[in-house]
């Protein structure tokens, strides 16, 4: 499977020579409600300006599909009803789909594209960072289904990823700040010298993306279907992603980066535990993370059911539990074996930095 390219700069220069270069029989625009409203107008003003080539010549209301935001509409409903509308416009198979948005467009928009009239082309144009960083980059497409994230999807990529950094300027402060988990966790399975960086000037700029991007790119290039390395970039979402849906149904839920940070955290002691990860680089991991995302308290009960959640995620077979940990910043350890009891440990010594 060969990895799509990704652009950066101004999706004015960017986007007029790549639809030029695809010439699609019709565009369709998919957005949320929220790229629809802070996203959308950019790309209409690149229609409106630059009407060049029959391919930016006609943007009409037909084209731009919408659907409510929100994780909790990552659904085959709304699959299908970007499906009945491609159908009612005619979308044919040299039609193309940009999706406009975060990783819920990006994911579902790829799905729904990949399997109209057995794929079609699309492209994503990621407007948050995590998006940018992660979602949008690698050919996985899905949807949730029967209360299971992510269980129903594709390997499909797009034609070309465009990332333009305005779009952040309209994404809340506290979703720019849950997507940086993912660079920070990119920089240290892959990189000391990009985890020092992000340490040493927290500020977002299209050079740091862009570094946090090729992290990714590299990592899938070498195994695009995880059957070795791309497993890395599971760090810090073994015992996040229990963390995630045990505060889901609270009041206080975390979004996916606040918990995929209070994960690495846990996970760097475990690496410290089972893989060699020196003490000072805990503590380097503890201390920069803290400052960004604050500490989230769990009562006994909440710390009790980690264990069994991240069981029910991650247990194999043979009823043992592997992780991607490290052995140092930088350096990755794929598959190590941990125990209940070292995963309670994990927790206790997050839940004792507070
Ligand atoms: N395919 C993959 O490899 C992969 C990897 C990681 C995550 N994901 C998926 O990504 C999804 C999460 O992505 P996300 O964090 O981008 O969430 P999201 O798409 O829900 O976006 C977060 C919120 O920001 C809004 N938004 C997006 N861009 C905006 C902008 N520029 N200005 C104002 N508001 C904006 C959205 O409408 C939404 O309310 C999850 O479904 C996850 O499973 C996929
Ligand atoms: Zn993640």
């Amino acid at each position: 499977m060969e990895l799509h390219p990704v652009l950066s700069g101004l999706i004015s220069e960017l986007l007029p020579d790549i639809l030029n270069s695809l010439k699609p029989s019709k565009v369709f625009i998919l957005v949320d409600e929220h790229t629809e409203e802070h996203c959308l107008p950019v790309l209409t003003k690149v229609y409106s300006l630059r009407p060049k080539s029959p391919y930016l010549s006609d943007l009409s209301e037909d084209q731009i599909i919408t659907f409510p935001a929100g994780e909790l509409h990552k659904t085959l409903q709304t699959v299908s009803d970007v499906w009945s509308l491609l159908i009612e416009q005619k979308a044919d198979r040299h039609a193309l789909v940009i999706n406009l948005g975060g990783g819920v467009v990006t994911d579902l928009g790829g799905y729904a594209a990949g399997c109209y009239k057995r794929g079609i082309r699309f492209l994503h144009i990621p407007t948050t960072v995590l998006g940018m960083v992660d979602a949008a980059l690698g050919g996985k497409t899905g949807i949730d289904h029967a209360g299971i994230k992510n269980s129903v999807g594709l390997f499909r990529m797009p034609e070309v990823v465009l990332t333009d950094v305005q779009f952040l300027t309209t994404l809340p402060a506290r979703e720019l700040r849950s997507g940086m988990a993912e660079m920070y966790k990119h920089a240290l399975i892959h990189d000391r010298a990009h985890w020092d960086e992000l340490k040493l000037k927290p500020e977002l700029t299209a050079t740091l993306i862009t570094k946090s991007q090729q992290v990714k790119l590299e990592i899938v290039k070498k195994d695009p279907y995880e059957q070795g390395i791309r497993a890395a970039l599971n760090f810090g979402h073994s015992v996040g992603h229990a963390i995630e849906s045990l505060l889901l149904e609270t009041n206080a839920p975390l979004l996916h980066g606040e918990a995929i940070a209070v994960g690495m955290i846990c996970e760097a002691y475990l690496s410290e535990r089972l893989c060699g990860l020196a003490k000072e680089a805990v503590l380097d991991i503890e201390k920069t993370l803290l400052d960004v995302y604050g500490h989230t308290s769990l009562t006994g009960k909440q710390k009790e059911n980690i264990v069994s959640l991240v069981a029910n995620d991650k247990k194999n077979l043979r009823g043992t539990i592997r992780m991607s940990l490290l052995h140092e910043i930088g350096t990755p350890a794929l598959s190590i074996q941990v125990k209940d009891t070292e995963i309670n440990e994990a927790v206790e010594r997050y839940l004792a930095l507070g």
